[in-house]
């Protein structure tokens, strides 16, 4: 695969069943990714030393994964101006309604583009990303174009 240029950062270790998603849609893509269990809160200063020198390593995008009062993306998009791209994970016994508003409610001047709570939000996050990355990169362009070509191709005019 070739070099990592979309970091997918989760909250937990738990949070990569749902996570694992976005590594795989972007792996469809050819575009390479950086797995990281990364916390907000258990692991702070984790974060700020992976972000410190997140762009000089190539990552132009960057998915966060959280659970619960989740706020990794949010702290993630106050120490980057690259993209931050949020997904709920529904870990919790509000099963992500918590993550989800604590996600996308950021207030003006930090953006978090929020997606859908759990393995649909993993998979559109990666294929957004996908889609940034496209603007510029024709190849990637070109594959995001084909995978929603055979995405159409595949639905049956009529029920199996
Ligand atoms: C969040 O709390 C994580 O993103 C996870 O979804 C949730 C629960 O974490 P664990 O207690 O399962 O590690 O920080």
């Amino acid at each position: 695969m070739s070099d990592p240029r979309v970091a997918i950062l989760m909250g937990s270790q738990n949070d990569w069943a749902v996570m694992r998603l976005a590594e795989e849609a972007l792996e469809q893509l050819g575009i390479g990714s950086d797995a990281r269990v990364i916390s907000a809160h258990r692991t702070p200063e984790r974060l700020t030393s992976y972000l410190a020198d997140v762009e000089a390593r190539g990552i132009e995008v960057i998915i966060c994964g959280a659970g619960a009062a989740a706020h990794l993306a949010g702290v993630t998009a106050a120490h980057t101006e690259l993209p931050v791209l949020g997904v709920p994970i529904d870990s919790s016994a509000l099963q992500g309604l918590d993550a989800l508003l604590a996600t996308v409610q950021m207030p003006g001047g930090i953006p978090v583009a929020t997606f859908a709570i759990g393995k649909a939000g993993a998979k559109n996050a990666a294929l957004f990303a996908a889609a940034i990355l496209a603007r510029k990169d024709p190849e990637v362009a070109k594959k995001l174009h084909e995978f929603r070509e055979a995405q159409s191709a595949a639905v049956p005019e009529r029920p199996l």
